[in-house]
């Protein structure tokens, strides 16, 4: 049903890596800052009486619970963002199954619980319905058309909302 995105970012991409997830409809999300490092094992500093070791490097952890068919294109949106063309700490992105979600003002579970207004479901949803029977989008306007999305399997998430 879901996944959770666990991508740890440099701190100065977030603004960058907000604003793409934003463009395709990426609603809900949480950060916070972490230390740690990867593969390097931190970075060397010179300073004045020699080189001194820095293990922990601050990074930012952005936290997304999406649909799986967004996974993908989510995915492929943070790396564009987050990516500097250094060589080195520009992140990972961790991807783990999701059991269930669930909106404690509602009760709403599951897919209900995880489709915001004007988000890339709701999107995908107004493609997908039959042009007659479209209501105008909420959310801001101007935002990126779903395009190059896979039609959803008929009797699947979308069909509720009359895809033919
Ligand atoms: N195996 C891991 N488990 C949990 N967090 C990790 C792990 N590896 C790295 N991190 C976190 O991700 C951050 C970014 O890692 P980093 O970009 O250096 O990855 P890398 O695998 O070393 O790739 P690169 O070679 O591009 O540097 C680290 O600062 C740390 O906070
Ligand atoms: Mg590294």
């Amino acid at each position: 049903m879901a996944k959770k995105i666990e991508a740890i970012i440099r701190e100065e991409k977030l603004d960058d890596v907000k604003d793409a997830l934003r463009a395709i409809g990426i609603v809900g999300m949480n950060a916070f800052p972490v230390e740690g490092h990867g593969r390097q094992g931190g970075i060397v500093l010179a300073g004045r009486s020699g080189t001194y070791q820095i293990d922990m490097l601050p990074r930012i952890q952005l936290n997304i619970v999406l649909s799986d068919h967004n996974l993908d294109k989510t995915i492929r949106t943070i790396i564009e963002s987050a990516r500097t063309g250094t060589d080195a700490g520009d992140g990972l992105i961790f991807v783990y199954p999701v059991e269930d979600v669930v909106r404690i003002r509602t009760g709403e579970h599951g897919q209900e619980a995880l489709t915001y207004e004007g988000d890339i479901d709701s999107r995908l949803a107004y493609y997908f319905a039959p042009p007659a029977s479209r209501k105008p989008l909420p959310g801001e306007a101007g935002l990126e058309e779903p395009a190059g999305v896979e039609p959803a399997k008929p009797g699947g998430f979308f069909s509720r909302w009359g895809r033919r």
